[in-house]
């Protein structure tokens, strides 16, 4: 029996959860496992209402669950910064979610930007480190307010930090068994002390560990440019926090857009989060034209976290068939179906 939290959260988020949890019945009753969910309210509205984030009563709670499914965390009504921190880079620290998976994968059907490359050019997957960089806010600030401001935000790594993320990247690209290639995205020709780091743990970890995996290097900038000229480079990539920040919104892009991009917060030792990574997107809020397919994506991810391969599998099909014979668009209110009749064409699917 899996025990699984459900945050729907802000904007679009409760409308394309509950397109991803009924899939998730769905394929439960066709795999025959079992799973139980408990609903938690945290986002902008209870933030408003009584002042409170997430706090440390939920994080105890969400510890004893055996996965989180994420809706999205943003409101109009609250300045930036305040639920993105509270909500879900808490989680993501309090939990220690230290990998940031993020599959790129173009599904039939789907006409992106890159309208010469198909399915069989663009897929990899983004192993962005979660835990540090420079969102764990070392730095600081003096004389704020002055014409002699200065502010500093450190980008903060240990070797312990980088080498769990390296290995997991290593292990994840021979799990995946494709080109069997872990790219490391940095900027060591700038940042030479942090790159420095990444570049050793990277080349040691590989020689050591890993001599079935070939080991490659990308300086970030150059990465933006190929992953848009020559996506069926990639294979496997590891980064940083804030340059897998920046680099998969990008590969959400090139894969159809934000209706199809999902992630997770993995933490490989304890409870993880799934989650369609696009955001609130309050303005179609509760008008049944969001794409839920990047939240039924999530979970499909969720599954294959747990161990449920077969189910995840069977929701990758489902998705590529509505992706490939049915839907006109995966932006929001041009698919030819709403919001619900797409978590219904999926179900059907599987
Ligand atoms: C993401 C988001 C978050 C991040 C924001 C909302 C804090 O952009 O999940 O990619 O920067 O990690
Ligand atoms: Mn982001």
């Amino acid at each position: 029996m899996y025990k699984i939290a459900v945050m729907p959260g802000d904007g679009t988020g409760p409308e394309v959860v509950v397109e991803g949890l009924k899939v998730l019945e769905a394929v439960a009753a066709k795999v025959g496992f079992k799973y139980e969910t408990e609903n938690f309210d945290f986002g902008g509205e209870r933030y408003m209402r009584t002042g409170e984030t997430l706090p440390d009563s939920a994080i105890d709670e969400l510890r004893k669950k055996d996965s989180i499914f994420l809706g999205a965390i943003g409101h109009p009504d609250v300045k930036p910064g305040i639920l993105e921190k509270g909500i879900l880079l808490n989680a993501r620290f309090a939990l220690d979610q230290y990998i940031n998976l993020r599959p790129v994968k173009l599904y039939p059907g789907v006409e992106g930007p890159l309208k010469d490359k198909g399915p069989e050019h663009i897929d990899f997957v983004v192993i962005r480190e979660n835990s540090g960089g420079i969102y764990t806010g070392v730095g600081g600030a003096s004389m704020v307010g002055t014409d002699q401001e200065i502010a500093t935000q450190v980008m903060t790594y240990s070797r312990p930090i980088v080498d769990r993320a390296v290995r997991y990247a290593y292990q994840y690209a021979q799990k995946r068994n494709k080109k069997k290639t872990c790219t490391l995205v940095h900027k060591c020709n700038v940042l030479t002390q942090v790159g420095d780091l990444w570049v050793r743990s990277h080349k040691e970890i590989g020689d050591a560990e890993f001599s079935d995996i070939k080991q490659d290097y990308n300086h970030v900038d150059a990465c933006t440019m190929w992953m848009v000229k020559s996506p069926e480079y990639y294979d496997v990539i590891v980064t940083s926090n804030l340059f897998g920040d920046i680099i998969t919104d990008l590969g959400a892009m090139i894969q159809g857009g934000m209706g199809i991009a999902a992630g997770g917060n993995i933490n490989p030792e304890g409870v993880s989060m799934f989650e369609p990574i696009g955001g609130s997107a309050p303005k179609y809020t509760g008008k049944n034209i969001i794409n839920p397919l990047a939240a039924i994506c999530a979970v499909g991810m969720m599954l294959d976290t747990l161990g449920e391969s077969k189910a995840a599998e069977m929701i990758e099909t489902a998705v590529m068939k509505v992706t490939g014979e049915k839907l006109e668009s995966l932006s929001a209110g041009r698919m030819g179906y709403s919001t619900s009749e797409v978590g219904d064409l999926v179900c059907k699917m599987l």
